[in-house]
């Protein structure tokens, strides 16, 4: 998918650049869960055991990698769904933040789910980034808890559709 994308910084260009949102290899989130979401860990922390059964989708301008996210099927008992997809590695890079790249990736991947007929998405959400799913219509399942290394974070979760 190809969107004229009109980013805060992009050099005051009247048009806008491309964005485009595709699906991308496992291998290819890896730079981005790193620098963004774990950049104190090793490299390995950035792979998810179930990345090969994941889709992985990325926000691309000028062929340059800048946000992903994935999502793998886990159900979480609370919800009464028998098909749920659990939402992982949601990053977009820091010069990027802000610009509605995130909410892209997310349509994308919700709208991608809804066409596989998985009704349900949920994640364990950051402290920092509740006001984003909320803002994606997201709802909030219970208190925080503690990750250790990470921080604070709520499930969220949200029809597909
Ligand atoms: C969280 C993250 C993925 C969001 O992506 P993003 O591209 O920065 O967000 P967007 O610009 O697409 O924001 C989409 C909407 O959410 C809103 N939003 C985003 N962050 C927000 C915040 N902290 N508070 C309030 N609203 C927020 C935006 O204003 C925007 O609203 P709009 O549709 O009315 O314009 C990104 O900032 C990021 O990678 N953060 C660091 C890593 C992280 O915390 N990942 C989540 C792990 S659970």
């Amino acid at each position: 998918m190809l969107i004229l994308w009109r980013g805060k910084r992009n050099c005051g260009k009247a048009w806008g650049v491309s964005l485009q949102i595709r699906e991308i290899a496992a291998a290819d989130t890896y730079g981005l869960r790193h620098a963004i979401l774990r950049p104190t860990e090793p490299l390995s922390a950035c792979h998810y055991p179930l990345d090969g059964s994941s889709i992985h989708i990325g926000a691309f301008v000028d062929g340059k990698l800048l946000g992903v996210a994935t999502a793998h099927p886990e159900i979480k008992s609370d919800f009464p769904y028998s098909k749920q997809y659990r939402l992982r590695g949601m990053a977009v890079a820091v010069e990027s933040q802000g610009q509605g790249v995130g909410k892209l990736l997310l349509q994308e991947l919700l709208s991608k789910l809804a066409g596989m007929e998985i009704p349900f998405l949920w994640c364990n959400a950051r402290e920092i980034a509740i006001p984003f799913y909320e803002r994606l219509g997201f709802q909030i399942l219970g208190d925080f808890f503690d990750i250790p290394n990470i921080g604070r974070h709520k499930v969220m979760f949200r029809e597909t559709k």
